[in-house]
């Protein structure tokens, strides 16, 4: 427990924002490739790819309890089980769970899906996304819960398409520009499978910032090794003469230099502005395979 206390201490939450507190997922520290640790204000949000036995969960609960004390509720979700629900270590669930970041709210499902609705990694994206919006017309493609849509609206941009085949993401995505009090005129939710509506978005377009945010693998909707080339090679076409593309890459099996050579073949005019990790709290033992967001600007 002490190397979870030593990681713990130096990712404490500043007020209540969201932040990872353990990143054992990046294999940075050795024997806990299986455990994240996030807090949400008053709750700590455990995941677990792999069983640990009630022992060792007493002891967690009980290290947090002392290290986090605003923390009123301790939940415990396994990944590697699909339809497991939370266990509770101390306190109960909340009513409206949300995410506090940057100024901006975003609402947890805390029992629906494999997600909670909300990437803790991307808030650098999000950041991201709310410099460069002022003004742009958006396409926020594998839109999820549209926190992307969100920050850019903060942002000030002046439209964002959502599109996502997932309806309920969507409509969670409503609800997180509702509670930021987002003008929902500037907004499109688009229930649609990306590949079969392109057609529809070019006639939306052209877009003078686009972001990919695809998952890395959901059977045959998205494999990133077949996909992704397929959907660069069709950004020319949604994309306005200076426009800017946004990548994010979270894949083990391709790196954050494959997806630049996928840019490369297929859209080269297109010149890499730069490129972003999660952050420091998020160890990696490869970079590399870690998260990559790259920003691309049409010359
Ligand atoms: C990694 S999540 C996106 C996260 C989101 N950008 C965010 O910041 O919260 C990937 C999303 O892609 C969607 N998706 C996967 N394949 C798709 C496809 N072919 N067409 C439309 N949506 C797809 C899934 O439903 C899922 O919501």
């Amino acid at each position: 427990m002490q190397s979870i206390a030593t990681e713990i201490i130096q990712h404490l939450p500043r007020n209540n924002e969201a932040r990872r507190l353990f990143h054992g997922r990046g294999r940075a520290l050795p024997g806990y490739q299986d455990l994240l640790i996030d807090s949400y204000g008053s709750l700590i949000w455990v995941t677990l790819f792999a069983e640990r036995d009630d022992d060792w969960l007493q002891q967690l609960a009980e290290l947090l309890q002392t290290l986090l004390p605003q923390a009123t509720t301790i939940a415990v979700r396994r990944r590697d089980l699909p339809h497991d629900r939370p266990v509770l270590l101390c306190g109960e669930l909340p009513d409206k769970p949300l995410a506090h970041e940057a100024g901006l709210n975003y609402q947890l499902r805390l029992t629906a899906g494999q997600n909670i609705g909300f990437f803790i990694d991307m808030a650098a994206g999000r950041k991201l996304v709310r410099e460069i919006s002022a003004g742009k017309k958006i396409l926020n493609l594998f839109s999820y819960t549209c926190s992307f849509s969100v920050a850019a609206l903060a942002g000030g941009a002046r439209q964002v398409v959502n599109v996502d085949m997932n309806r309920g993401a969507l409509q969670l995505g409503r609800t997180n520009h509702q509670l930021n009090n987002l003008d929902l005129r500037k907004v499109s939710f688009l229930p649609h499978e990306i590949f079969r509506s392109l057609s529809r978005l070019r006639k939306l377009g052209p877009f003078d910032l686009i972001i990919c945010d695809p998952p890395f693998a959901q059977g045959k909707n998205f494999t990133a090794e077949t996909h992704w080339p397929k959907l660069v090679a069709r950004l020319a076409s949604l994309l306005a003469p200076a426009g800017e593309v946004i990548a994010c890459l979270n894949a083990p099996q391709m790196s954050a230099t494959d997806l630049r050579s996928i840019f490369a073949e297929n859209l080269p005019n297109l010149q890499e502005a730069c490129c972003l990790t999660a952050g420091a709290d998020f160890p990696e033992a490869d970079p590399e395979r870690g998260l990559t967001i790259q920003h691309y600007i049409r010359i």
